[in-house]
């Protein structure tokens, strides 16, 4: 006998519409309407770990990094750890077969914990400090990514052995997203252009420093990318700039990192990059270039985030009131916020919600989250539509949050940052526990 075969009526009722374009691959809804992941109910790891909370789908991260795996088959993977990183991550992703690209000393300290091999990590950074730059030197990372003058005579001078090193240009390549995840185009802090020889002349400096080692160049032209073919007119520029460094120099560069900014949906409808598409892109771009410029075919490397992250990850938060006010709207407060997912404020990002412990009966309104901080713009979600019963105690899920939300978490009005707890085949495991009051007062010399 189940629920059902005593309230017939529940057989009636809508269950969320869950977009598996969007959703964990793992995602179900149960006879009780609660929405489970990992063959874990979301309820049970409200139960335990309170609210707010991120739940991280080991499966749906790992299958994601398989499949891109499978399908860029010559090409090496670096997951960015900017967009999720703990220990248990950086193990999952060398687990499966991939490096790990770190933009701070605090990453790098991340992945070197979690026994990623120093050989497979990338450092990255427009403005890396001198001993960040001496501790990647002193691990033995596979690459540095040299983002200015400055940095050539700062790595030269802590390099304990001879460095490798790629460099960062920036191709002259707009993908029309927002103006704070361009990062192609010239007038930005990232790279070397290429417009006035800016790419070349910082080869030339690499090649005159002993302590270093130029394999290759590395770009990456922005985030949300959807348009495959970017980076094939990217690979052609890069690559006429590989054969003009070589006309001049002599030397062969063998390594082109094309970075990441693979484009995923949070919403229904929203486009996202295929994969295939871009293997396929990569391919012709490398034929039609190699050719023309007579050069070898160097090894390609990506740097996907959020595109291995997003979707495994779903924030749980509690309703805390429901308010209709006279302007119209009605506002769905919860227990977090901008302190958790800073990305609705920062770049007005859309998410999707689900009602995540019951059926959602009777007819649904269009809500907007409201957080917890004190500020009007403090936002998790505008025009989503939830049942009209809503009410304070209900669980809300907002999915895709995998990405760039803990790993951009911040302590605003002194609210403690959630835990990480990964689901799995029904197991539950916290990654990283929730912070505490007493974390929060532990710097503060006056506690
Ligand atoms: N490689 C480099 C050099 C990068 O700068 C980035 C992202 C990536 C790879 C990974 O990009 P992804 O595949 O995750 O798009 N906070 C923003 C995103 C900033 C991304 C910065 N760089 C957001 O929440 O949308």
């Amino acid at each position: 006998m189940t629920l059902l075969d005593f309230l017939p009526s529940l057989h009636k009722a809508a269950p969320p519409r869950i977009d598996p374009a969007i959703w964990p691959l793992t995602t179900t809804v149960d006879e009780l309407g609660r929405l489970c992941v990992g063959d874990v109910p979301l309820t049970d790891i409200s139960d335990e770990f309170r609210t707010p909370t991120y739940v991280l789908d080991e499966s749906d991260f790992r299958r994601r990094l398989r499949s891109y795996r499978a399908a860029l088959r010559d090409v090496e993977i670096r997951y960015a750890a900017k967009a999720l990183l703990t220990i248990d991550v950086a193990r999952w992703v060398a687990a499966e077969g991939a490096g790990i690209d770190v933009s701070s000393g605090g990453e790098l300290a991340v992945a070197v914990a979690a026994g990623v091999a120093p050989a497979r990590i990338v450092l990255h950074g427009n403005a890396k400090p001198v001993d960040e730059l001496s501790d990647a030197a002193a691990v033995g990372v596979g690459r540095v990514v040299i983002d200015s003058a400055m940095e050539i005579a700062y790595l030269s001078c802590v390099a304990r052995r001879r460095q490798r090193v790629l460099i960062r240009v920036t191709p002259g390549i707009d993908i029309g997203g927002h103006p704070a995840v361009t990062t192609g185009v010239d007038d930005q802090k990232f790279g070397f252009a290429l417009t006035d020889g800016r790419a070349l002349a910082a080869a030339e400096r690499i090649l005159h420093q002993p302590a270093l080692e130029l394999v290759g160049l590395h770009c990456h032209i922005g985030s949300q990318v959807t348009d495959a073919t970017l980076y094939g007119e990217m690979i052609r520029r890069m690559l006429a700039t590989m054969s003009d460094i070589r006309r001049r120099h002599g030397v062969v560069l063998h390594e082109l990192n094309i970075g990441g900014g693979h484009g995923v949906p949070y919403v229904t409808g929203d486009p996202e990059l295929d994969v295939a598409e871009l293997a396929d892109i990569i391919d012709d771009a490398l034929d039609w270039a190699c050719a023309a410029e007579h050069f070898p075919r160097p090894r390609i490397v990506v740097e996907p985030g959020r595109a291995i992250s997003a979707r495994a990850g779903v924030t749980l938060y509690r309703v805390l009131s429901v308010k209709s006010q006279p302007g119209g709207r009605t506002f769905v407060a919860v227990d977090g916020g901008m302190s958790d997912n800073p990305r609705v404020a920062l770049y007005g990002a859309k998410y999707t919600v689900a009602l995540a412990n019951r059926h959602a009966l009777g007819p649904m309104q269009r809500v907007t989250i409201a957080g917890r901080h004190c500020e009007s713009g403090d936002e998790i979600a505008r025009d989503v539509e939830l049942p009209a019963d809503v009410h304070p105690g209900d669980l809300l899920a907002v999915a895709c949050t995998g990405a760039y939300q803990h790993s951009m978490a911040s302590n605003y009005n002194m609210v403690s940052r959630p835990p990480i707890v990964a689901v799995n085949g029904g197991r539950v495991t916290e990654l990283v526990r929730r912070e505490t009051t007493a974390d929060l007062l532990a710097r503060d010399r006056g506690r």
